[in-house]
């Protein structure tokens, strides 16, 4: 029997005073998403519990109960604090996927901070966008990522730690660089928690968009509310479930289903700190005998790519159930996971806006392949039309996906960016920038993106960002990035650049270009391939036509391109 039980039936009886209850929470107390992953868990009997199973890159493995896990974000807590860090100030965690990202995001909560995490691939001119719009006062670091800290520090007056929690000594650390070690600090038992109410900010994840750099979407401590009773009823968390979810916590899943979710449920997790290869992760899943799996489309492929026989080596029967989340499941997938696997993926959608999940399969509920389910329980979700913004009454007809505003993780704003913000909101409604269908089920079915931005392998990149740093370069004159059709990734990042007089197109300049941008942003926003044209299409008005050029990589229609110009 599933948490759920019935979807339908818990959609008709479904509040969110459920999860309220079921955490020990009322309207008015304090609510910290520290305290409730890891002292709460300690007071329900569970401190000898495993938290996390860690395995690291070369295959050591470390262990750690939910009362070790108490005392570490204990003490990381009670660190930031006497270093002066104060409540409301945001602290970056620019890791690997290491225990202490995991310890470091819950510190940051325990003592009033807001973590701010960031993939640990990212380049300098990544890194530095999202520290500077968030005025980061400190970054959680591994000596391996420090370079690229030192590089921008001059230019962010207001980071004042670099703290380091695998410094060896061999190589002296620099001004306002300071060694934390986790294991070896003095343990701290018992740590006054920031109390913390419903509204008080807890994360800054930051989102690409098609226009602009990317931005903080805001998350508050009472997001808990929607991660805890998600988890349960989507991903079927239960007491003795061994859960991995692949997602790096520089991304939402990471954290919304990497960490909190999961942990406020008592369950233990595992982490794996190293690169995708099929066998690795299905030795995973045999050597901890996982039961619940949570991945993306993208890794789905590969595995597929990779091919049954492998799957068939190992021993999966520990997995019970298995999701996926940030690019469309192809029904492909799901019906190869089932031959595979024995049993489905379940496609479950949302966004880092959004904070939890919001339309899904749910254990018990007929899959249709290649939808990504219905809305959860306590989600008022519709499509509205293209143009008036009205909720599509007719079965099949393609809109916007749009939800009423209030469920508990909602973001409640973007960083500095009150304007964006607000236009996210149309005729009451918050649009979610997806086209999808509903059909006479109520089945929501997924289209595309109703703007420019990539997403590659469940990545969103932003193609200004990716074009404002290919200008850096000093051969180019004008580029335009799109996203092109791959089988494994979904999308890759294809730019198209007009080059400055004095220089020529070249496989050598193409390498350069790509490698320029890989260092500069990340391996995501590197293109895949880069076309070198005379001139780019453009607007009346001298804007360029992404629109035109994203077409012809799809083989779409383009049409006539006045209604495009006029679309700009
Ligand atoms: O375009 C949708 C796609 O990923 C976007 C959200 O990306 P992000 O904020 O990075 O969060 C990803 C993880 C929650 C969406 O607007 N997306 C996410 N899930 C799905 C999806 N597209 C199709 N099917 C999905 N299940």
């Amino acid at each position: 029997m599933s948490n759920i039980g019935s979807y339908e039936e818990m959609r008709e009886t479904f509040t969110w005073e459920i999860s309220e209850k079921e955490l020990g929470f009322k309207k008015g107390d304090n609510i910290n998403i520290g305290y409730y992953c890891s002292d709460r868990i300690c007071e329900m009997g569970k401190a000898d519990r495993l938290a996390l199973i860690w395995q690291g890159h070369s295959g050591e493995v470390k262990k750690y109960t939910f009362d070790d896990m108490r005392v570490y974000t204990n003490t990381i807590a009670h660190y930031l604090k006497g270093l002066g860090i104060e409540a409301g100030d945001r602290i970056c965690l620019f890791m690997d996927k290491v225990p202490e990202l995991y310890f470091g995001f819950l510190g940051i909560l325990k003592m009033g901070g807001i973590a701010q995490p960031l993939f640990s691939a990212f380049g300098g001119e990544s890194l530095f966008t999202r520290l500077k719009d968030a005025n980061t006062k400190a970054i959680v670091t591994q000596k391996k990522h420090v370079s690229k800290v030192r590089k921008i520090k001059e230019e962010l007056p207001e980071l004042q730690y670099i703290i380091v929690v695998d410094d060896d000594g061999k190589k002296p650390l620099r001004e306002q660089e300071i060694a934390f070690d986790m294991e070896g600090a003095e343990k701290i038992e018992t740590f006054d928690i920031y109390p913390s109410m419903a509204e008080t900010p807890s994360v800054l994840h930051y989102t690409s968009g098609t226009t602009g750099q990317p931005k903080g979407a805001q998350h508050v401590h009472y997001s808990l509310i929607s991660q805890y009773i998600s988890s349960k009823y989507v991903l079927d968390l239960m007491e003795d479930d061994i859960y991995w979810c692949t997602a790096d916590p520089g991304w939402v899943t990471g954290t919304s289903y990497g960490i909190i979710g999961p942990w406020a449920n008592g369950v233990t997790q595992c982490v794996l700190d190293a690169g995708f290869k099929a066998e690795s992760w299905y030795k995973f899943i045999q050597d901890h005998r996982i039961t619940i799996w949570y991945s993306a489309p993208t890794a789905i492929r590969s595995l597929m790519k990779v091919g049954t026989d492998v799957v068939k080596q190992y021993d999966m029967s520990s997995l019970r159930h298995m999701c996926s989340v940030g690019e469309p499941l192809n029904a492909e997938a799901v019906i190869w996971s089932k031959d595979a696997f024995g049993m489905e993926f379940y496609d479950t959608f949302w966004q880092t806006e959004t904070g939890a999940h919001m339309i899904c399969n749910y254990p018990g509920m007929k899959v249709k392949p290649g939808s990504m389910g219905k809305p959860f329980p306590g989600i008022t979700a519709t499509v509205l039309d293209l143009k008036t913004h009205e909720p599509i009454q007719t079965p099949g007809t393609v809109g916007l996906i749009a939800f009423k505003p209030g469920w508990p993780s909602m973001f409640r704003s973007y960083w500095n960016n009150e304007a964006v913000y607000k236009s996210k909101f149309i005729n009451g409604w918050y649009i979610s920038g997806d086209r999808a269908s509903i059909d006479e089920d109520g089945y929501y079915w997924f289209v595309g993106r109703d703007d420019d931005v990539i997403n590659t392998g469940g990545h969103l990149v932003g193609p200004f960002e990716i074009e404002s740093a290919l200008l850096e370069h000093e051969s180019v004159a004008e580029s335009a990035v799109v996203g092109k059709p791959d089988p494994v990734n979904m999308e890759v990042v294809k730019a198209f650049i007009t080059l400055k007089p004095g220089f020529d197109a070249s496989k050598m300049l193409e390498l350069e270009i790509m490698n320029f941008i890989r260092k500069k942003l990340s391996p995501l926003a590197m293109p895949q391939e880069i076309e070198f044209a005379d001139s780019l299409p453009k607007t009346r008005s001298g804007k360029i036509m992404r629109r035109l050029l994203r077409a012809k990589e799809w083989g779409e229609e383009i049409g006539d391109t006045s209604t495009l110009e006029d679309d700009e």
